[in-house]
């Protein structure tokens, strides 16, 4: 079987290849692709400035879409079945053989895009929220919260009985609102605007942001530097007593890998929401990155096969 994929045969640049897909083997499935989820970490993978010895790069991490073969002991898929996969390598493809441990069944509620949008972000949200330890009624702050993380973050903190402010441009309040979070526009004068909603303070802060503004707000609000957790400022948030994780922290992959039926069940139920702002056809990918790229997406971005 062939298949079309998007590889970067060098920094900065995505180029559309051909390659046989190999059959599956023991414990792997190949999926005809429906959906590809999109993630700030696609473009950031192959920006300008990286190791050429990575080279060349194939991109994303979510798929959904229908298996087409089934290796022996991949488990209890069979063909036909609609699935979505995370974490998987080189998903910017039509068709793609993966294990079979990062595999599950799509509820049939949800559609491919949202299928394909769902883990990332959501088990991103979860594990800034393993490290913070929330608790009922906590008043917490969110930077972002108007983007992927941002928006699984307000529907897990509500799930957990916590109050939420989100920072969003004005443009995005509404999507705050949306999810259960009290917007608050980011930018100068932020720290006083919080201050009027929360009067008594805020426990903790979740930033989805990494700007010095997230961070100098968040150090000023928070009383204990250690329940600041951020996903996009990592080395200023070690220096300064505050949390950071990542997908490729031991612990972190372990725990997220822990939170995926979970976040399917919710997302299968309705009451883990997945908004995708845009698709794009596959052979747009480029196009679809740069609009991920502008930082206000505005929603999730799929493409669609
Ligand atoms: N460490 C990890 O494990 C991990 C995992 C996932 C993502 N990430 C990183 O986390 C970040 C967010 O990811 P995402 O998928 O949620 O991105 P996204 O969907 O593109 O959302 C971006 C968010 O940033 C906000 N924003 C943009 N410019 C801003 C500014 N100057 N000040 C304040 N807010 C601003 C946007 O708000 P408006 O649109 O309202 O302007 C939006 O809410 C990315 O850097 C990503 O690489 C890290």
């Amino acid at each position: 079987m062939q298949t079309k994929y998007w590889v970067a045969p060098r920094f900065g640049d995505l180029e559309l290849a051909d390659i046989e897909v190999p059959a599956p083997g023991p414990g792997e499935v190949t999926i005809d692709i429906r959906a590809v989820g999109m993630n700030p970490t696609d473009f950031k993978a192959i920006a300008p400035g990286g190791d050429p010895s990575r080279l060349p790069i194939r991109i994303g991490q979510e798929i959904a879409g229908v298996i087409a073969a089934v290796g022996p002991s991949a488990g209890a898929h069979a063909v036909g079945d609609e699935v979505l996969a995370f974490r998987v390598q080189g998903g910017y493809a039509q068709r793609l053989t993966v294990p079979a441990r990062t595999v599950f069944a799509k509820p049939p509620s949800l559609p491919f895009p949202e299928a394909a949008n769902l883990l990332l972000a959501g088990t991103t949200a979860a594990d800034m929220m393993r490290v913070i330890g929330v608790q009922k009624d906590d008043h917490v702050l969110v930077h972002g919260a108007s983007g992927a993380v941002g928006v699984a973050l307000l529907q897990l903190l509500r799930i957990a009985g916590a109050r939420a402010i989100g920072t969003a441009s004005a443009t995005r309040a509404d999507v705050v609102r949306r999810f259960g979070g009290t917007p608050v526009e980011y930018g100068s004068g932020l720290a006083d605007r919080v201050r009027a909603l929360a009067p008594d303070g805020v426990d903790a802060s979740f930033d989805c942001v990494g700007t010095d503004e997230a961070l100098d707000v968040s150090l000023e609000l928070v009383p204990e530097p250690s329940r600041i957790v951020t996903i996009a400022a990592s080395a200023r948030a070690r220096r300064e007593g505050m949390k950071a994780v990542a997908g490729a922290d031991p612990e972190s992959a372990v725990f997220r890998d822990s939170q995926r039926q979970r976040l399917i069940d919710l997302a299968g139920a309705g009451d883990l929401i997945v908004p995708v702002a845009r698709t794009f056809p596959f052979a747009d990918a480029r196009e679809a990155l740069k609009v991920l790229r502008s930082g206000h997406p505005g929603g999730k971005l799929a493409l669609i096969i």
